[in-house]
């Protein structure tokens, strides 16, 4: 069935700063159901084949930098609306124009390091939450 799940991680400053208690909570009271969590590290390789979408983007070699510098938090969530209703919660990618009370207005510290990834598309919701939970090849 598609249309009821999104995959997330909350990004590598966000865990350092200790918010992922902060972040979860948020998620869940806005309704997703955790359906698989765990807390890993991408070496810089890994996150870029993770972003390879963005390989010819000025900022590629920056994310790829800081999304390998320490731990994040990968989850697959369920919801009705999943991918843009999770859109709608962590807000705009730049966190200076973000709306009120979205994850990323709440926690982010810029553009770059915006706290929290979510998937843009049932299709990439589906391929990232496989790239980092096997059993997740299908939902
Ligand atoms: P995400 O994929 O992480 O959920 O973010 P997004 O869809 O809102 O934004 P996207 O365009 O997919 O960009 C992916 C991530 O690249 C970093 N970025 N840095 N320095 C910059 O100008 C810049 N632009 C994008 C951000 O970490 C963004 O989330
Ligand atoms: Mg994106």
């Amino acid at each position: 069935m598609t249309g009821n799940r999104t995959f997330t991680m909350i990004k590598p400053r966000a865990v350092a700063e200790n918010h992922t208690g902060a972040i979860i909570q948020i998620i869940e009271d806005a309704g997703f159901k955790v359906i698989s969590l765990k807390k890993t590290q991408l070496s810089s390789a890994l996150a870029g084949k993770f972003y390879e979408v963005h390989k010819d983007r000025p900022f590629y070699e920056e994310l790829c930098g800081f999304m390998s510098s320490g731990p994040i938090v990968p989850m697959i969530l369920e919801k009705e609306n999943a991918v843009a209703d999770f859109r709608t919660l962590i807000g705009a990618t730049d966190p200076a124009k973000a709306d009120e009370g979205t994850i990323r207005k709440l926690f982010a510290t810029s553009v770059g390091e915006n706290a929290i990834h979510g998937s843009d598309s049932d299709e990439n919701a589906q391929i990232e939450a496989a790239f980092f939970f096997s059993e997740f090849e299908r939902f």
